[in-house]
């Protein structure tokens, strides 16, 4: 390592900034799912009022990215595909929500290799949901 590069931090919670920041990073990408025409077939999918998925989103990342298990505190374990079964989830709804999360994590700043590291992560997940053929 050369004295100019920052040794990255234990884990992406903390590479993150903390809670705060996934606070930041939730509110973006729920308003931009409401705002964005790019995002309204993913838009359709939830229900009108966006607030619990808010609360859950957050509280699911905090533990996703290494930090405290909040949503597993409240929930149990997250089985996240059954708990998309309800949605459908082909294609097209993946990868809008990957573009809104991602647009999300440029608006607010998130460091770009941490960035392009959960994209991927992100990626693996929302395929692994898909319930539809498109
Ligand atoms: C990596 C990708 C994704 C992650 C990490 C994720 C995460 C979550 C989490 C943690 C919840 C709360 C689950 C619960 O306790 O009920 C949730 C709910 C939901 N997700 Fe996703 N999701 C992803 C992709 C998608 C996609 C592609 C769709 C497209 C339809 C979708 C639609 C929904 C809907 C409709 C809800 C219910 C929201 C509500 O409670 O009002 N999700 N998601």
């Amino acid at each position: 390592m050369t004295t100019e590069e920052k040794p990255e931090p234990g884990n992406a919670f903390d590479w993150i900034g903390g809670e705060a920041r996934v606070q930041e990073l939730v509110t973006r990408f729920y308003d931009l799912m409401d705002l964005e025409p790019a995002y309204k077939e993913l838009r359709a999918a939830h229900g009108s009022d966006l607030t619990s998925a808010r609360e859950k989103l957050f509280w699911f990342l905090c533990g996703w990215l290494g930090g405290p298990n909040h949503y597993i505190e409240r929930f149990g374990h997250p089985r996240l595909r059954a708990r998309h079964l309800p949605f459908k989830i082909g294609i097209l709804e993946r990868d809008q929500w990957l573009a809104c999360m991602d647009q999300a994590m440029g608006e607010v700043g998130i460091d770009e290799t941490l960035r392009a590291r959960l994209r991927e992560s992100f990626f693996g997940t929302a395929d692994w949901m898909r319930n539809t053929p498109s």
